[in-house]
């Protein structure tokens, strides 16, 4: 399959609409993502993030436009062959979604079990790695979700987001619902995630309402509504928008 060139963005969509029933949700948006940054996608609720998220890993398709991803247009890759580029990704939603019945160490070895031929001692080397760069103490290894705290849990989701050192990161409001103590603690996190991987150039892509916190860790700021990305700059110049959509959402 044609591979296209993907050394400056990691996700480009093309003329992108997207209509449900009678609802256009996007509507010919074009909007291409930094590799190797922090991008966040800010809009009111209900603008359509979410939906653009979920094109990028083809969940859902195009009404019509494009969608390319690590130079791949994912409308070309089968269901099977989706199912595997999937591995390129990291995702952590509101709800870090855990195995509820798994302890910290089942959870985040799951995705290594799952894809990887790696040796039980491997993945015992892995977790661990893992567990100490999102700062999962020792002790919290045999516990199971419902016995650590929520910013625990976020921790474990993202280790075992992690695992697969993915060139991807996708993080769907993952402060959403969180107290401000552990919203800054994920905040951090994310940055910190995004630091420690410069290297392998892995991008991520924030998709949030929390304007604050947006400014503080991101590189470039997008921001969709009526189906479109009416503005998309780096952090600093975003401040300064005169867009008025834009100033009335940083003023809310
Ligand atoms: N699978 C779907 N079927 C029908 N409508 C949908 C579907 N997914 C989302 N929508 C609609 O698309 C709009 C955008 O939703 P969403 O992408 O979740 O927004 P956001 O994440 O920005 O809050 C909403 O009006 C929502 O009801
Ligand atoms: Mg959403």
């Amino acid at each position: 399959m044609n591979i296209r060139d993907h050394d400056e963005y990691a996700i480009e969509f093309n003329n992108l609409t997207k209509v449900f029933g009678e609802h256009t949700v996007l509507n010919d948006l074009s909007f291409k993502v930094h590799r190797g940054k922090i991008t966040t996608i800010l809009g009111f609720s209900g603008a359509g993030k979410s939906t653009l998220l979920k094109h990028i890993l083809g969940l859902i398709k195009p009404t019509s436009g494009e969608v390319i991803v690590l130079g791949r247009d994912i409308a070309e890759l089968s269901e099977l062959r989706i199912r595997e580029f999937r591995k390129k990704f990291g995702m952590l939603f509101q709800y870090a979604a855990l195995f509820d019945s798994l302890s910290t160490f089942e959870n985040i070895a799951f995705p290594l079990r799952e894809f990887t031929k790696l040796k039980e001692i491997e993945i015992q080397g892995k977790v661990g790695e893992l567990m100490k760069a999102v700062g999962l103490a020792e002790h919290s290894i045999h516990k199971l979700p419902s016995e650590i705290s929520g910013g625990m849990r976020k921790r474990v989701g993202l280790a075992r987001a992690l695992a697969l050192e993915p060139e991807i990161m996708l993080y769907d409001e993952p402060t959403t619902g969180l107290d401000p103590i552990t919203t800054k603690m994920v905040n951090d996190l994310i940055k910190e995630t995004a630091k420690n991987n410069v290297d392998k150039r892995m991008t991520s892509v924030i998709i949030s309402h929390d304007v604050e916190a947006t400014l503080k860790i991101s590189d470039y700021v997008a921001f969709l509504e009526n189906g479109q990305m009416v503005e998309h700059l780096p952090v600093n110049e975003f401040r300064k928008s005169q867009n008025p959509i834009i100033r009335r959402f940083l003023e809310l």
